[in-house]
């Protein structure tokens, strides 16, 4: 049984050397992903790094998400490959498209959190997930007692929404875990999720980060990409990004450190470290009124009756006013949390230097040392894996 692995994996390596050689293009590297993920891996236990087993959130999860994702089927669980906890809170009714939606576990989950009102679209380009993710629509249909499935699993890049049948301003929530870092162009998938989000709306999303730019060498190196850590984005750069599309400034929510079990991969890696972060980010109406605001929580979410962690540095409790800051009054003002909140209007704008951005607290890093994510706590039983 060990012999016939190593020379599954020997071949597998082969294969991914010659596409690693040729792996110029865009074209290139969304084939030698879908090799990686369709063909080669077969569970979570398969990647190179604790991606997948480490993901610590600033306040325990809700009930609702945890019952939800233990009511997905094991098999589709079993080749879970996502890096974080992409579970945003009050998604009852919501039409959400998850990026990159591999086996479908996060789909399934979503699909009981977004109740038979809502709807969720699985997009993913590599056709062995997609057709396995398929397969357990009628299991979770009749698991959560719905008369209609309301999940859709289709095979399309999510470069190209369009293309997959994604219509612009369709969407209140946009989700992807563990995929934008397997993207050579970012721009592109932040742009599509922006374009198919209604004004308002959010695109919450778990992904690897970098602690310095990753070098052009690192990306041509097809196990490097596939693991993530090839085409993982300066955690800095996101926030240029994000603005430069018409986002809000991304709001940190989580983080963990992430561990690199393969020691070659480790030396290739350097003195760049890899963290999985949170982030949410909302498409604001085009002309958000600036000024700050005093926000009082009602307590009206479910599953958030006395406070409502927003990001980890935002926590509204209920029938306590704060003042906050012009963006996040246009976000609490445009967004389907707009009910659950008063809000007051500053009269005076925010000057530049109140606004002035601060951006150490959307640093992955810091956020995972703070939260005390440990190798201990990430790492997995078999250290060496080859
Ligand atoms: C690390 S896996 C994560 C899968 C899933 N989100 C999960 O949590 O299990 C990455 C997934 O992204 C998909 N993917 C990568 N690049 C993509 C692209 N450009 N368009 C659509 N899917 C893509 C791969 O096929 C793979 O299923």
């Amino acid at each position: 049984m060990k012999a016939r692995e190593s020379e599954y994996n020997s071949q597998i390596k082969l294969c991914l050397k010659a596409h690693l050689d040729a792996m110029t293009s865009a074209d290139d590297v969304r084939e030698t992903v879908k090799k990686y993920y369709g063909g080669r891996l077969e569970s979570s236990c398969d990647l190179q790094t604790s991606a997948a087993s480490c993901s610590l959130s600033c306040s325990p999860l809700p009930s609702s998400v945890t019952d939800a994702l233990r009511l997905v089927h094991p098999e589709v669980t079993k080749r879970f490959f996502g890096c974080g906890l992409p579970f945003p809170a009050k998604l009852e009714g919501c039409r959400v498209v998850d990026l990159g939606s591999g086996s479908g576990r996060d789909c399934y989950a979503f699909s009981k959190l977004v109740g038979p009102s809502g709807h969720v679209t699985g997009v993913d380009m590599t056709e062995e997930l997609v057709t396995a993710s398929r397969q357990y629509i009628e299991y979770h249909q009749k698991k959560f007692d719905y008369k209609e499935p309301n999940v859709t699993f289709v095979q399309g890049y999510m470069e190209k929404l369009g293309e997959a049948g994604i219509q612009s301003d369709s969407m209140d929530v946009v989700l992807s875990n563990c995929v934008i870092c397997l993207c050579p162009d970012e721009r592109a998938v932040l742009q599509q999720a922006y374009n198919v989000l209604k004004e308002g709306g959010e695109l919450y999303f778990s992904d690897m980060y970098a602690s310095k730019v990753v070098p052009q060498h690192m990306k041509h190196d097809a196990v490097l990409w596939g693991e993530g850590m090839g085409g993982s984005l300066f955690w800095q750069d996101l926030i240029a990004l994000a603005h430069s599309i018409g986002f809000s400034t991304p709001h940190l929510v989580s983080a963990s450190h992430i561990v690199i079990y393969n020691n070659e991969l480790k030396a290739k890696a350097g003195d760049i470290s890899y963290a999985s972060g949170t982030y949410r980010l909302f498409k604001l109406p085009k002309r958000p009124v600036v000024s700050k605001a005093t926000v009082t929580y009602k307590g009206t979410v479910g599953d958030f009756p006395d406070q409502l962690d927003f990001d980890s540095s935002h926590c509204f409790k209920k029938d306590v006013a704060v003042e906050v800051n012009g963006e996040m009054a246009a976000i609490l003002q445009s967004s389907r949390f707009f009910p659950d909140f008063e809000i007051e209007m500053s009269d005076k704008p925010e000057s530049n230097s109140e606004s002035t951005p601060q951006y150490c607290h959307l640093n992955p890093f810091l956020l995972a040392d703070r939260l005390g994510s440990s190798v201990k706590q990430c790492s997995k039983t078999s250290k060496e894996k080859v």
